[in-house]
């Protein structure tokens, strides 16, 4: 039986990973650890579906698989060229999911560990789509569920999340004031706190797109341009990435380029200012309201894998938001302006002469506009 241990990142204290701990007494954030069985290519490609192919790096025990009880397909979404003239530049069209966003992937995993613990209810806080996720596998795992939103939430989300059953409770403050609303009810309820930024299981989902991007494009690319808030796609990726290249499947990291908004940047003034731990801005307003995070908890994880992979932050503003959607709708790809921020970034970045790229097409548009 596979045992997943939850470590600290910060004074590297051992848990039983349990569903009643979500972050170190010390106040560190949690990592997994667990005894992955070694797999060779051939071995990590199975025939399962979706983004499950790859079961053997992810942590469940295969002959009592709970996520079977839970999928909706999620994963394995198409690669394809941006477009004709450009043979070097992928979109991954990660809006092709259940729920319509990349956060199916992190919240298969983690309501699948939820339905094998045996909860009963979770709480989650979200500024749209990881919402939407959650509220959909725990009604699909018949797990109670309350998602806290703020009051400027997309209402096509709202309602996206009403109608899987959730109960919602809105909070009339910043996304931390969300996030911290939640929290207490967390303690005060004694519930399982389903976070997407968090709960480390998120992220072993959310590692699949890298798992994915390697099968399907047959190496590793030179580039990812990765949108980043939370930051649960890209150090699902590194994640993902690192995996790959501890069991010699893949000789290099792909660099990392994340993209932000302007209008918050917390990540991008650290960035620059070379500082490594958590930080936080003011959040001026923007239409990309997925990365709309003015305080990232995992902030000091973000830069570090940026770094790592010799990747950087770049910023967009509104107009080149609102450009680059209608930029991409002409080439047939109609997104929600978070992942149109991120082709915003894509634009901007001065790439080298045949950089192979793969952006993310995160979320639908019919989500948000
Ligand atoms: C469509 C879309 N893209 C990107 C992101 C950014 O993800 P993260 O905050 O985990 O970095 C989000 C987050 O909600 C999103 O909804
Ligand atoms: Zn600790």
């Amino acid at each position: 039986m596979l045992k997943e241990t939850y470590v600290c990142t910060s004074c590297e204290t051992a848990y039983p990973s349990t569903p009643d701990i979500w972050k170190c007494p010390c106040g560190g954030l949690l990592k997994i650890e667990w005894e992955k069985p070694a797999f060779s290519k051939k071995e990590i490609q199975s025939e399962l579906p979706g983004m499950w192919r790859y079961e053997r790096a992810l942590p469940f025990h295969s002959r009592c698989s709970v996520w079977e009880e839970v999928t909706m397909g999620e994963g394995y979404t198409p690669l394809v060229p941006l477009s004709q003239d450009d043979p070097h530049t992928f979109v991954k069209v990660d809006y092709m999911m259940p729920t319509l966003s990349f956060k199916d992937r992190g919240a298969a995993v983690l309501i699948a560990k939820a339905k094998e613990w045996g909860v009963k209810k979770v709480i989650a806080d979200s500024s749209g789509n990881a919402g939407t996720s959650i509220a959909a596998y725990a009604k699909r795992a018949q797990i109670e569920c309350d998602i806290f939103l703020g009051t400027s939430t997309s209402p096509k989300k709202v309602a996206q999340i009403s109608a899987h059953g959730a109960n919602i409770r809105m909070v009339d403050g910043t996304r931390e004031d969300v996030a911290k609303a939640a929290q207490l009810a967390v303690q005060q309820e004694g519930t399982f706190y389903a976070s997407h930024v968090f709960n480390p299981y998120f992220y072993e989902g959310t590692k699949t797109y890298a798992y994915e991007m390697w099968e399907q494009l047959s190496r590793v690319p030179d580039t990812l341009i990765i949108p980043a808030g939370n930051g649960t796609l890209l150090l699902g990726v590194y994640q993902g990435f690192c995996e790959l290249l501890a069991e010699g499947l893949i000789e290099a990291l792909p660099k990392i380029v994340a993209v932000q908004a302007e209008n918050c940047a917390p990540l991008a003034e650290a960035f620059y200012e070379q500082r490594l731990e958590k930080v936080s801005v003011q959040n001026k307003g923007t239409i990309a309201e997925g990365i709309a995070i003015a305080a990232p908890e995992r902030a000091a994880q973000i830069l570090h894998a940026t770094k790592q992979t010799n990747g950087y932050i770049l910023t967009v503003n509104e107009q080149e938001i609102k450009g680059a959607h209608t930029a991409l709708a002409a080439k047939g790809f109609y997104v929600e302006p978070t992942t149109a921020a991120n082709y915003a970034g894509f634009l901007k970045h001065r790439r080298m002469a045949h950089e192979r790229i793969v952006l993310p097409l995160c979320g639908a548009g019919l989500k948000a506009i």
